[in-house]
């Protein structure tokens, strides 16, 4: 249980009784509420299986009416309110801690619109990424993000983790995709800003309010969301690298030769890949080398990707920055080398149990941290790897041990944080604080920013029903 594991204590809230339930039941319909254990049991534990919370109930709300006299009723009776997604998410914001609500999204997916001209695809928040992805492109259209979670993670959960992804170094992040949002407040108030505008300066910009807050501020029931264009043509690179240093002489020169149809540039450790090919028992489509890395372009014009793609490769297969490797644009074999990168996230689930640090650090020191922990860890931990978005300055580093102590986690942290700080990194690039770092996040901002935080936590959710014990710490 989270709340034994990490030593934290219940606030004073309400506790579920056989009212509430009945109270539930009258707003949803039966099916809608959930309170036999086999049933809540997957929505108690997140994906890494790091975390687990005890609620016995789950709401599944099927319009922002319901989502709205549910939350007014919790917050009259201090129930407190756990709001999930897809249940993808790698912080502990997503399962409950104790026995707070789970109020899940899943049932809210029905896709409202999609602006052909302008790309706008406006939806309810539980729609998955993937079903909105192949929605899309019906009409040449493509997600503007992308990540290995797509299968199963929903675009209301994406937009409050502010999820970055694959092709963030292209297509930028949510905060400027996400046009427009419809949120409640957790007073039941309902915020409506979906708007399908490019421009929009009527005063104070809300719905950024909402992006990243995971839950904190407000339930996400729909968005509006900017779809680029479909690319006619896409290729796929996968080098192998001799040291780190390569990897950013590489990711400059492909910044100068592959220019504006740049579409992802990713670094993946030996550890990492060969750890993903024996545990997951997936195919190394080159060669064994110390660091690979993965090259993408997105562009309309087949031949002029080509020829531009074909310089950079003679370039640097005579510079020696590429000892060896496959570029390809056909479908089959693109696949199986993004599975190969986005299956890292879960190999490490099979060596035991996976701590996982997902840190922004400058350029020229990103890869510092892997060797260091290497050496602290040597003797206790199964692997230590590093991979992630380079051209994002965002690097995940798992530290794979037989299973969780005490005393891993305390060799472990706060020593990552100390060391990402004295970088000047963020000790979260993309997954967020949840309920595994708030206690860390004075690592990443300042007791100003820290406190103008809670001012908006209490102006928004004064009675602090939503996702408590996650993001702020305790005063
Ligand atoms: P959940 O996990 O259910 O919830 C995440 C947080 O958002 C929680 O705090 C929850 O309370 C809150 N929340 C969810 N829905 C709502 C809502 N409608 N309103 C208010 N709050 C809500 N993340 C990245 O950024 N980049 C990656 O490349 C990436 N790759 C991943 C790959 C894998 C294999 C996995 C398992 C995860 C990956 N993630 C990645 C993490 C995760 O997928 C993202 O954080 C994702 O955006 C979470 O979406 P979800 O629907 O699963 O949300
Ligand atoms: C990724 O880039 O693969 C994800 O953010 C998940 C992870 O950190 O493992
Ligand atoms: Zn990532």
């Amino acid at each position: 249980l989270s709340a034994t594991k990490y030593n934290v204590k219940r606030k004073e809230f309400g506790s579920v009784q056989a009212d509430d339930v009945n109270f539930f039941k009258s707003v949803l319909s039966e099916e809608q509420v959930l309170t036999e254990e086999s049933d809540v049991l997957p929505f108690n534990i997140d994906w890494i299986k790091n975390c687990r919370g005890q609620s016995k109930v789950v709401l599944k709300p099927k319009s922002t009416k319901q989502v709205s006299e549910i939350l007014a009723y919790c917050n009259k009776r201090q129930l407190a309110v756990c709001p999930q997604g897809g249940n993808t998410g790698l912080v502990g914001g997503s399962v409950p801690v104790f026995d707070e609500i789970v109020l899940s999204l899943s049932l809210m997916n029905k896709i409202i619109s999609l602006d052909e001209i302008s790309g706008a695809l406006v939806c309810e928040a539980g729609c998955i990424l993937e079903t909105l992805d192949n929605y899309v492109k019906e009409q040449n259209l493509i997600m503007p993000l992308d990540l290995g979670a797509k299968g199963s993670c929903h675009i209301g959960g994406n937009v409050s983790t502010n999820a970055g992804g694959l092709r963030l170094l292209r297509y930028g992040n949510l905060h400027g995709s996400l046009m427009g949002v419809e949120a409640v407040k957790a007073d039941g108030t309902v915020v409506d800003c979906i708007r399908t505008l490019k421009k929009d300066n009527t005063g104070y910009h809300l719905k950024h309010l909402f992006i990243g807050s995971e839950g904190t501020l407000g339930i996400v029931t729909k968005v509006a969301v900017h779809c680029p264009v479909l690319p006619k043509a896409v290729t796929l690179g996968f080098f192998g690298v001799k040291d780190f240093d390569s990897v950013l002489k590489l990711y400059k020169s492909a910044k100068a030769s592959l220019g504006e149809i740049l579409s992802a540039f990713e670094m993946a450790d030996n550890d990492s890949i060969s750890s993903t090919v024996q545990n997951l028992k997936l195919p190394n489509p080159i060669a064994d080398f110390p660091f690979y890395v993965l090259v993408e372009t997105h562009g309309s014009d087949e031949t002029h990707d080509a020829e531009k793609l074909s310089r950079f490769l003679e370039r640097e297969m005579s510079s020696g920055l590429i000892i060896d490797g496959t570029v390809t644009s056909e479908p089959a074999k693109m696949q199986t080398i993004w599975n190969l990168r986005e299956s890292i996230a879960g190999a490490g689930l099979l060596d035991g149990y996976v701590y996982k640090y997902d840190v922004s650090i400058p350029a020229a020191r990103y890869y510092d941290l892997v060797p260091v922990l290497r050496q602290r860890m040597a003797g206790k931990a199964v692997k230590v790897y590093g991979y992630g978005h380079v051209g994002d300055g965002n690097i995940h580093i798992n530290v794979t041990v037989p299973e969780y102590s005490k005393e891993a986690t305390d060799m472990l942290e706060p020593f990552i944080f100390e060391e990402v700080s004295k970088l000047k990194g963020s000790i979260s690039a993309e997954h967020g604080v949840g309920f595994r770092k708030p206690h860390f996040i004075h690592y990443s901002k300042d007791e100003g920013a820290i406190s103008l935080m809670r001012e908006l936590k209490q102006l928004m959710d004064p009675n602090g029903i939503l996702n408590p014990y996650k993001v702020l710490p305790d005063p």
